[in-house]
């Protein structure tokens, strides 16, 4: 392991079918000014709101709620929740949903008591906040981003038709505690569930994909990769299943907490192609993710070939008998590709609305460069062409 880090991740879990419970006593700890931010009204439907607004009236809190939370989060939207809570005097930022409500409430957090504008400082010249932050919870409802338990956020300037995000230095930023029942992901839809499982599983190769060092990640990287794979199968034949969806729960938030960046080299040109691509389709992030992947690990293959080699025996189970590094690598590529079918993951960006007169932005709105292949901005429009058209 040759990195030198440090390590620390302040965020209070509470797991399990009666995780709700502890809301009551987290809250405590806080001001009675709350901010109840959640998204387009999912969470009215499937009983989460009510057991949330239970627990704030009983503590008689001054709540405001900020609903409308889009995917993919926008400039104008964070505006005007920022706007909101300063009028409020908001003391605590209560998250419901997915990764985007998340998000949306770090972004606040760092932005109320900012006077500078909140794009500028965070997404365009990347600063810390020097202000004074006010905490986050989150109640999860949507599996996938590791946003419960780490201190990124991203947003969507639209008009600049870009996606960013700030992985924050500042651990003050995650959420103080997270509430993750894995029966509040029931009511997702199948499209949201595997979109979510990709994400998960592609913040995992993002970070196993680079570094040539023996390290310890790596082989928790692939545990869990092993238990995504086996869960996801069963989920997406019964969405039901308590067992499975409470293991990708776990998987979701371990895939993104920071652990596994911890003393490597990470990689993330999925996401930046993804997020790219998100920019100018709007479309669900793990879609974007899902779209870009082959074209590019295909593309890259060669130069990680002893962890592609790697990968597809330890994750897929390829019998490397008889065969070159670059047979065996490609066989594993195949089969996280059958899965990727079988889960009904969208495989190309056509399908996702992207347009060929998008490729010029999208390829702008790459800023990552790559691990094991430094790419140019040629090699990222070849990917992207690659992309609009692949078929398995
Ligand atoms: O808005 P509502 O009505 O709640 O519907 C949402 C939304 O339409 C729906 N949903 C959520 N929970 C549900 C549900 N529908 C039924 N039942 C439930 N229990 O799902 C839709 C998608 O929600 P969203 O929060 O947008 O999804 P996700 O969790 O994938 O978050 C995506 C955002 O997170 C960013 C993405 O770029 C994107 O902006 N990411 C954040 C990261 C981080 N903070 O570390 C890392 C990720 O790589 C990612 O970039
Ligand atoms: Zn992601």
């Amino acid at each position: 392991m040759l990195g030198n880090f440090s390590y620390c991740n302040p965020t209070k879990l509470y797991f399990g079918k009666d995780a709700i419970d502890s809301l009551s006593e987290e809250l405590a700890k806080y001001g009675d000014n709350i901010a109840f931010l959640y998204g387009g009204g999912s969470i009215k439907k499937n009983g989460v709101y009510d057991a949330i607004t239970k627990v704030l009236r009983a503590q008689n809190k001054n709540v405001i709620e900020i609903s409308g939370v889009m995917p993919n989060p926008t400039l104008d939207k964070l505006y005007e929740g920022i706007e909101a809570c300063r009028a409020h005097k908001t003391d605590f930022l209560l998250a419901a949903g997915g990764g985007s409500v998340c998000d949306y409430a770090k972004m606040i957090s760092v932005s109320m008591h900012c006077e500078e504008d909140p794009w500028d400082k965070y997404f365009v010249r990347f600063e810390e906040p020097d202000c004074k932050l006010v905490p986050v919870g989150c109640v999860l409802t949507m599996v996938g981003t590791g946003s419960e338990m780490n201190s990124s956020a991203v947003i969507t300037n639209t008009k600049e038709k870009l996606k960013m995000g700030h992985v924050f230095v500042d651990e003050n930023i995650m959420p103080k505690f997270s509430i993750l029942n894995p029966e509040y992901t029931f009511t997702l839809p199948h499209y949201q569930m595997v979109s979510g499982i990709y994400d998960i599983f592609s913040h995992i190769c993002e970070q196993y994909f680079s570094g040539e060092d023996d390290n310890t990640t790596d082989y928790i990287c692939e545990g869990l990769m092993r238990s995504l794979i086996h869960a996801s199968r069963i989920a997406n034949k019964d969405s039901q299943d308590y067992e499975a969806r409470s293991n990708i729960m776990w998987t979701a938030t371990w895939a993104l907490n920071t652990l596994l960046k911890k003393g490597k080299d990470t990689d993330w040109m999925v996401h930046s192609l993804g997020q790219a691509a998100g920019a100018v389709t709007d479309a669900a992030h793990g879609m974007t993710l899902s779209a870009v992947s082959m074209p590019y690990y295909k593309y890259i293959l060669e130069d990680g070939l002893h962890k592609f080699a790697r990968f597809a025996k330890t994750v897929w189970d390829v019998n490397g008998e008889g065969k070159t590094e670059k047979e065996i690598a490609s066989e594993g590529l195949d089969a996280m590709e059958d899965w990727m079918n079988e889960l009904g993951l969208v495989m190309n960006l056509s399908e996702l609305g992207a347009t060929w007169d998008m490729i010029d932005d999208m390829v702008k709105g790459t800023r990552v460069r790559g691990s094991y292949r430094i790419l140019t901005a040629d090699e990222i429009r070849k990917i992207f062409e690659t992309s609009m058209t692949y078929t398995s």
